[in-house]
């Protein structure tokens, strides 16, 4: 098992600064994400990892071994991408032995051990077609079966479900983890996806204009995101961010939409100052609309509302202000309706609208 190691680690197309100072631990064994929007530099950070980019400033490490000139080959790691790149004229048996026919490896265990990852991604039955036979989600299966054979030091994939269909990827994602736990490989994988990052990692790294924004669990991401750009991205549908300011600093008091709330949580004397502009977030799922005024209860009016299966979202309008929250589906409302949201305190998270970094973080 091998930790992957960044320190000061960048990368600039010409002058253009594309990663900006990484500086990181994967650890043995791990499922770690990259996850983060289009173009804010995942493929560049794992094609750094395997060599088929290089470094502009700092190293990477695999264990104790710096890799910055090691050629890809040298590293030892196996890719898959989101094009799965088989090769068309050769079956699914001969693909996936093609990374030990490379090697020199006798036969009958190139045939053992082909059969042995065939069994492991479910392909028994397909060793004898041709790519073109397959489903896309059979055609995934050969490109991980082909980068596994060879047991590499260290897993890449760059968005590998992204071609398949919503329910296959959601299965596929199920086989990934499955075969990363078996074979403890160490593993980064790379997705603009956020439900995907959160259901398959280990930990993640959100990542936006090249820099870490916050690295953890993926609960501990998604319950205390460090700022307005990882809160935002992280949770779909997005979190609800409502203006707000300090009103009174002991005991904290914030008016948020014309609404006083006393805030418990403890914030550092220095952090707070009488009318400092924030903004307050709070997830969808934690507002409740409802018919009925119950103590607390904010009157506003249904804009929208859009079936979830078991319950509804909803979009009212709070003094011009929209905010997403969540019905029951027997909830007897529509749009124009007026109807009672509950901000529960607890819940929400408190932001400096000005650096957009959560207060106290
Ligand atoms: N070879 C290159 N020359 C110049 N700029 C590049 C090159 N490769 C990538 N970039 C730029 O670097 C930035 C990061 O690109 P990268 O491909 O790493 O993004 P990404 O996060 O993988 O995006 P996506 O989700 O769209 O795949 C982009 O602005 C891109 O235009
Ligand atoms: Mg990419």
């Amino acid at each position: 098992m091998t930790e992957i190691r960044f320190e000061g680690v960048t990368k600039s197309f010409k002058d253009v600064g594309v990663i900006k100072g990484i500086d990181l631990k994967i650890r043995e064994g791990e499922f770690f994400t990259f996850v983060g929007p289009s173009g804010c530099g995942k493929s560049t950070l794992l094609n750094m990892i395997a060599g088929l980019e290089s470094i502009t400033e700092g190293s990477i490490y695999f264990d104790d071994t710096m890799v910055n000139d090691l050629s890809p080959k040298d590293r030892d790691v196996a890719m898959v991408f989101q094009s799965y790149a088989l090769y068309p004229h050769m079956t699914v048996y001969e693909n996936i032995a093609f990374p030990l026919r490379m090697k020199e490896i006798a036969k009958s265990e190139i045939d053992r051990e082909v059969k042995r990852i065939a069994a492991l991604i479910g392909l028994e039955e397909m060793l004898n077609k041709k790519p073109k036979e397959l489903s896309g989600g059979q055609r995934q299966r050969v490109a991980l079966g082909r980068a596994i054979i060879r047991r590499p030091k260290v897993f890449l994939m760059d968005e590998p479900l992204s071609n398949l269909d919503a329910r296959l990827r959601v299965e596929m994602r199920g086989e990934i983890k499955k075969l990363q736990k078996g074979l403890k490989i160490t593993t980064v994988y790379v997705t603009h996806d956020q439900s995907e990052a959160l259901s398959l990692s280990d930990r993640i790294a959100v990542l936006h204009h090249g820099e870490i924004q916050q690295c953890g669990i993926p609960s501990d991401v998604y319950m205390n995101p460090s700022n307005v750009f990882v809160a935002g991205f992280i949770g779909s549908p997005s979190m609800n961010f409502i203006e707000a300011y300090i009103r009174r600093c002991e005991p904290l008091e914030i008016d948020c939409n014309g609404i006083l709330f006393s805030v418990n949580e403890y914030f550092s004397p220095d952090l707070l100052k009488s009318g400092k502009e924030l903004l307050l977030g709070i997830r969808p799922e934690d507002i409740t609309v409802s018919a009925n005024k119950s103590e607390g209860g904010i009157e506003v009016k249904v804009s929208m509302i859009e079936s979830a299966g078991s319950f509804n979202y909803v979009d009212v309008i709070w003094n011009n202000v929209t905010v997403k929250g969540i019905s029951k589906i027997n909830d007897d409302f529509k749009a124009g309706s007026r109807v009672f949201i509950e901000i529960p305190l607890d819940k929400i998270i408190l932001f400096d609208k000005k650096s957009g970094i959560r207060l106290g973080a």
